[in-house]
């Protein structure tokens, strides 16, 4: 019986394989988004991540551990946004659109995350009316230094 589940395992894992050739098994389900309670525009970002086809799993954190979670991640105040989110190994730093995050998960970049730093009005969740302040998402790399990766105007 233990042998015909492990062939069965066995098996779920290599049509799994063949169905990601290049080894990129990145699922829209490994959102994970830490945001506080009281943050409405994290709230709206999620949502249209939802909307673009992401599954994502909230946790409800407080201010400190928030600030924690920024820290072992190695974002830079400078970079750091209202929620921070982590898709497989990289981190996702404020409201940056989700053709971004999809773009990051099919290019893997030798990098550590995206950041839309600050909450540019206009970024997804930061609508207020049809106003729109151009903004840039940011590759960070291990090193600090950071590169753009996309011109929202
Ligand atoms: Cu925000
Ligand atoms: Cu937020």
């Amino acid at each position: 019986m233990r042998l015909h589940i492990k062939r069965r395992d066995f098996l779920n894992g290599l049509i799994a394989i063949l169905a990601f050739p290049t080894g990129a098994v990145a699922s829209p389900k490994n959102l994970i988004v830490n945001r506080t309670e009281s943050c409405g525009c994290c709230g709206a970002w999620v949502e249209q991540m939802v909307a673009q086809g992401f599954k994502p799993v909230v946790n409800f954190v407080t201010d400190k551990t928030l600030q924690s979670i920024k820290t072992d991640l190695g974002i830079a105040a400078e970079l750091s946004s209202c929620h921070t989110a982590t898709i497989d190994n990289y981190f996702i730093e404020g409201h940056v659109p989700a053709k971004d995050i999809q773009r990051l998960i099919r290019e893997r970049p030798k990098a550590m995350g995206l950041s839309v730093p600050g909450m540019p009005i206009g970024s997804p969740g930061m609508e207020i009316g049809d106003k729109k302040e151009p903004f840039e998402t940011l590759l960070i790399f291990e090193n600090g230094k950071t590169q753009v990766f996309n011109r929202h105007a």
